[in-house]
């Protein structure tokens, strides 16, 4: 009797095509063989089908795999870029592939949509650093400095702030505070904390209050290595996260987030360039600009790489309780605010 092909399996040459397609999106460039194509492409083929039926959309954040981001997303970036366009969605589902802040962000900011986060144990270290209890006890020292807080953190962190910041606006969103204030409070990232205020000019303790988390990945890099590779590559442009060491962002050509970094690199000619991040920014620099050339210098972030195809086809197949995102109402009435507030500076729609 001849076998009938379940609905949910790619044909043959369905299968060819799917992986042609993912090996001329870079992921040929990138190493990956013909058996990894093949893997990849059933599930991305399988992915694209039910994203379309269910009226889904999927967002990633640029440390995700490379097959997540050329394979399946529908949208790239850092996380003020994922945050206005989820929202921006009318899909009735965002599968976000990213870590827990980023998916509750989604969810604060479209209530009425199903929020699915692939990996539900997916974390961020700044996140897990501060709670709302530690946020308030920081407003009752300070009273009057406006809270600043990094989006790396939990809705019921953020409802305790006055404003939430990115690494694409946080200096920018400072500066406007600034001119009304004479202390600010920013939490919790200690590193970009000590960047920004060496940026702003400011005084840690006195016109910026800091709080001591740190990001696993960013916070490991060597200073010392920059010397040596700046010997090693000789006109070597390095360009350095916000959330790395103040040693470090010391000595490196640039510091920015994620969005920046990858504009920088698309505006500076340079004989290579080094990107001192999680590594998937780094694959996606070398699928973005195949003209240049990049000298390795990275870390895996085991949160961000905790979401794989597998998980982003269960969650769309049939999505456990814990891939739900969900957000109690008063915390996500709470948090809506600041974040609105950061979308309005950042984009010059309002005064400080
Ligand atoms: P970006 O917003 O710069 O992409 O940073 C997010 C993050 O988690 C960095 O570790
Ligand atoms: Fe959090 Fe660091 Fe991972 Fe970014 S790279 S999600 S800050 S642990």
């Amino acid at each position: 009797m001849a076998l009938i092909r379940a609905a949910a399996e790619p044909s043959a040459s369905e299968l060819e095509h799917e992986a042609a397609r993912l090996a001329d999106k870079g992921l040929a460039g990138l190493g990956y063989r013909d058996e990894e194509l093949e893997r990849a492409a059933r599930l991305t083929w399988r992915i694209n089908r039910l994203k379309k039926e269910k009226n889904a959309v999927i967002p990633a954040h640029v440390y995700q795999r490379p097959e997540i981001l050329l394979g399946v997303a529908d949208f790239v970036g850092d996380s003020y870029k994922l945050a206005k366009l989820g929202a921006a969605s009318d899909a009735k589902t965002i599968v976000f592939c990213g870590v827990r802040f980023m998916a509750e962000t989604a969810k604060i900011l479209s209530p009425d949509k199903e929020v699915l986060l692939p990996a539900p144990e997916a974390g961020c270290s700044l996140s897990e650093s501060i709670t709302a209890a530690d946020v308030r006890g920081l407003k009752k020292k300070h009273p009057g400095a406006p809270v600043v807080v990094y989006i790396n953190t939990t809705a019921a962190v953020k409802a305790e702030c006055d404003v939430v910041v990115t690494s694409a606006n946080a200096p920018k969103i400072l500066r406007k505070l600034y001119e009304k204030h004479e202390k600010a409070i920013f939490a919790p990232d200690a590193m970009m904390g000590k960047n920004l205020a060496k940026e702003l000019g400011k005084t840690i303790g006195k016109d910026l209050i800091i709080w001591e988390g740190s990001c696993i990945v960013h916070d490991n890099f060597d200073a010392a290595s920059v010397e040596f590779y700046r010997k090693m590559y000789p006109g070597v442009k390095i360009l350095a996260h916000f959330e790395c060491t103040p040693a470090l962002t010391s000595v490196v050509d640039y510091i920015g987030g994620t969005g920046d970094m990858m504009k920088w690199v698309a505006d500076h000619k340079a004989s290579s360039y080094m990107l001192i991040t999680e590594c998937g920014l780094g694959d996606l620099a070398r699928t973005k600009f195949p003209d240049k050339a990049f000298v390795p210098m990275c870390r895996l972030c085991p949160h961000m790489k905790a979401v794989t195809l597998e998980r982003v086809l269960s969650a769309l197949e049939s999505p456990s309780a814990s891939q739900r995102v969900e957000v109690p109402a008063a915390v996500a009435a709470r948090a809506l605010r600041p974040i609105e507030r950061m979308f309005e500076l950042a984009d010059d729609k309002a005064a400080a």
